[in-house]
């Protein structure tokens, strides 16, 4: 029979603001998502984002801004990140497993809300690479249905292995028996995926500003060109996306709007370039 240590073990060091991962999918050699606890007191609107990270070297805390990529039913939060090479953080991140705590600033902000768009017919959700974490949230939330007759998820990226964790996730929510149920099988036809890679071959191509101003993707989809009067859009990606987005989305007629001032479109950075 093992004795008991007589001296008391030091007290764990645990983290400020810590939850604990719950889950760890790698998608790619460059994406995974993970899943940690949710702290009870933290509401949140889909589409936000909040501040996680983990102790640096320092002792101090590294913290990244994160769209919170689950829907703000869910008994835990969602992330979907990408792994740079030597960045500060995902450099270690990217080696999180189950059981171990990250830290995560209990205050979620974002322009990416429901409330931010004036009512309309259509939502467009426009994103590029790790940019569809908020619209991960979004597709996932009734209210995105019960305020718009049909969503349209556009996500482009290099190669077709990066559309994956987004496919997936369209994929189980088209059988989702929550969806299902209260919207039939309709529910298929209100949610409309259109992935396109750019660098690879694959059934569908192109960035998303070209298949817009091209008129493609409205003839493959069969629906009118994008307008003022029926049809609201969400835009996440680089730095450089964002503006061409706007320009195009611009040309339809539509403005950009903020949670102060809703109007047809709104447009969040998914992450910090390079010297920007
Ligand atoms: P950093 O020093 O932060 O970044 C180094 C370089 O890597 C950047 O200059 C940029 O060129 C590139 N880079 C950083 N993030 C990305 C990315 N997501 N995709 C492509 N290139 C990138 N990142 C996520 O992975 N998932 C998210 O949901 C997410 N949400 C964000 C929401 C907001 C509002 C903002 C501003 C950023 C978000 N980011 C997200 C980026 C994130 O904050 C970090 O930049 C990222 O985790 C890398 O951190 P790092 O310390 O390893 O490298
Ligand atoms: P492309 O391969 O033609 O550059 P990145 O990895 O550079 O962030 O790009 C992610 C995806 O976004 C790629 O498919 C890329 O297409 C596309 N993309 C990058 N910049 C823009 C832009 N300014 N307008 C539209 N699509 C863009």
């Amino acid at each position: 029979i093992p004795v008991a240590d007589a001296a008391p073990k030091p007290a764990q060091k645990t983290l400020p603001d810590a939850q604990t991962v719950t889950a760890v999918k790698h998608w790619t050699d460059s994406l995974f998502s993970f899943r940690v606890t949710r702290p009870a007191s933290l509401r949140f609107r889909s589409g936000e984002f909040v501040m996680i990270g983990l102790l640096g070297d320092n002792g101090k805390p590294l913290l990244r801004a994160y769209s919170i990529a689950s829907p703000n039913w869910d008994e835990e939060l969602e992330f979907y990140s990408i792994k740079v090479p030597d960045g500060p953080l995902t450099s270690k991140l990217q080696h999180i497993q189950p059981g171990d705590e990250i830290i995560l600033r209990p205050k979620p902000v974002g322009t990416l809300v429901l409330d931010a768009l004036l009512p309309g017919k259509r939502l467009w959700f426009l994103a590029t690479g790790t940019g569809i974490a908020p619209f991960a949230s979004l597709m996932r939330d009734p209210e995105t249905y019960e305020r718009y007759e049909q969503v349209i998820m556009m996500h482009t990226c290099r190669t077709a292995d990066e559309l994956t964790y987004g496919r997936e996730l369209v994929e189980n929510l088209k059988n989702d028996p929550l969806l299902g149920e209260i919207y039939g099988e309709d529910f298929a036809n209100r949610l409309i995926y259109y992935p396109t890679t750019t660098r690879e071959e694959s059934p569908r191509m192109g960035r998303i500003t070209d298949n817009m101003t091209s008129g493609k993707v409205f003839a493959d989809l069969g629906l009118p060109p994008i307008s003022p009067e029926t049809d609201r859009a969400m835009v996440c990606g680089s730095l450089a996306f964002n503006v061409d987005v706007k320009a195009v989305l611009e040309g339809f007629g539509l403005r950009e709007g903020a949670n102060s001032e809703p109007r047809e479109f709104v447009v969040e950075k998914a992450f910090v370039g390079d010297g920007v």
